[in-house]
């Protein structure tokens, strides 16, 4: 079924239907599904983070159909959007988590709830620098799986669980050393990055940690970055992570979950209204490429860890312009929204397309579209070709709902933006807007 057709799951959604984004407009006004954004803006204010129910729903089932009737678990990647209210829903649709502090493990405690404690049980903590509080939070709260990244976290795993008088399920965090195409600051499987540790190097490791009872080596992991269009870095790596497994089962030991790690890519380049990108045929590609690989695995439980394709197209910031100016050749579009705000486009040289809520029937005009904060790196769009837009009038940012929210930051003593969650026809604040007080509790005069 494609996903311009397919119908969207969930309460409400039932008449939607699921495109590559959830925004388009009816007559002249923008909409997220059924909800109008500028309708949105009045209740709620600006900047404004605006995500899809039924976006995020589809996107998360795509990997969990991908891989029906094989043993799989899909672990979201908190890091990308860590709502409460997005975790909630994710953790009732069965989803597992990829957990990279205490602070996320404590986010999955509160959204699953009581009723789906289950979650904390899919829970893999990844990450280069876990602090002994956060070994002892998952152990408390028998997660899954560690990712292990080097072989002093691995001592300081077993001698946490020793300590607590538990017994903790590791997979070593391997650098299969792939290239994959992507932003250097996000690509993270070469041998010269600080993740993970030099593939050839694993199975002396896990014969030492095999010498501690506290250690279960029930596992190996990896992941290569971000943000990666092409399936064939992934199966490579994999393939290189299969070749372990063979070893060190010959070992003796019983790998029995393999963690393929996130970062499969969107689309941020195509055209808002003419969107070319098919998340299924996306999702069915990773997932054949991937059984591909693990063929010879034998039994295997595989953990895929997505972020960014789950939640990024579902979500957009919306936010008001302050004021247009002209200085020199070059017209400014000055937003309520800032880098402090959606960081992606001066960190990444990231591309988010911008579109008006109201549809402009004018000629496009070459602008460049920043934030007011104190900075030229502030900007959402240099030298941009879109249709004029003039103060007060409000415009969105597409392909804001990873990384967004969740790098967002109270610099320049700005309050970050409220979250609204749009299900089918009704919408909801899911995060409201900070106020100065609480920006400032924690300092101490
Ligand atoms: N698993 C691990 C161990 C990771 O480090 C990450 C992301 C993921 C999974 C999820 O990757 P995804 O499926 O979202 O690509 N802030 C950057 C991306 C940073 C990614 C960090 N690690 C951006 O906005 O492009």
């Amino acid at each position: 079924m494609s996903p311009r057709t397919r119908r969207a799951t969930g309460k409400g959604a039932a008449a939607l239907t699921v495109a590559a984004r959830p925004f388009h407009y009816r007559g002249r006004g923008l909409r997220c599904d059924g909800v109008s954004l500028a309708e949105l803006a009045e209740a709620h204010g600006t900047p404004l983070y605006v995500y899809s129910a039924g976006q995020i729903r589809y996107r998360f089932g795509l990997f969990q159909e991908a891989f029906v009737g094989r043993e799989a678990t899909v672990c979201y990647a908190v890091k990308a959007n860590s709502s409460l209210a997005i975790l909630r829903m994710l953790a009732e649709l069965g989803a597992g988590f990829d957990i990279v502090s205490g602070g996320e493990l404590e986010r999955v405690r509160r959204a699953s709830g009581q009723k789906n404690k289950a979650a904390l049980g899919r829970v893999v903590f990844s990450g280069a620098g876990k602090q002994v509080w956060e070994i002892d939070a998952a152990l408390k709260a028998g997660i899954l799986l560690f990712n292990v990244e080097s072989e002093a976290e691995l001592g300081l795993l077993a001698a946490r669980a020793e300590a607590l008088g538990v017994r903790a399920r590791f997979a070593l965090r391997v650098n299969p050393d792939v290239f994959a195409e992507t932003h250097p600051y996000i690509s993270t499987g070469l041998r010269e990055h600080k993740f993970g540790v030099e593939i050839g190097l694993a199975r002396a490791i896990y014969r030492r940690a095999a010498r501690s009872k506290w250690l279960d080596a029930a596992g190996v992991s990896v992941h290569i970055g971000s943000q990666i269009r092409a399936v064939g870095p992934f199966a490579a790596a994999l393939a290189r992570v299969a070749g372990l497994v063979g070893e060190l089962r010959s070992d003796g030991h019983e790998i029995r979950y393999v963690d393929v790690g996130g970062g499969l890519g969107i689309n941020y380049n195509d055209s808002p209204m003419q969107p070319r990108f098919d998340a299924a045929r996306k999702v069915a590609e990773y997932a054949a490429a991937l059984a591909k690989a693990a063929a010879g695995l034998g039994a295997v439980h595989l953990l895929v860890e997505p972020g960014r394709f789950v939640v990024a197209q579902a979500g957009g910031l919306l936010t008001r312009v302050v004021v247009v100016k002209r200085n020199g050749a070059k017209t400014f579009v000055i937003t309520d929204a800032a880098m402090n705000d959606l960081i992606r486009p001066a960190l990444y040289q990231a591309h988010h397309e911008i579109l008006p809520v109201k549809q402009g029937r004018g000629a496009s005009v070459k602008v460049d579209v920043v934030g007011p904060v104190c900075e030229s790196g502030d900007f959402f769009a240099h030298d941009r070709e879109m249709p004029r837009v003039k103060a007060d009038e409000l415009v969105l940012l597409l392909d804001a709902g990873a990384y967004g929210m969740s790098e967002s930051s109270n610099y320049n003593t700005r309050a970050r933006a409220a979250e609204v969650l749009v299900d089918g026809d009704g919408a909801r604040l899911i995060r409201r807007r900070e106020t100065l007080r609480e920006l400032m509790a924690a300092e101490i005069l």
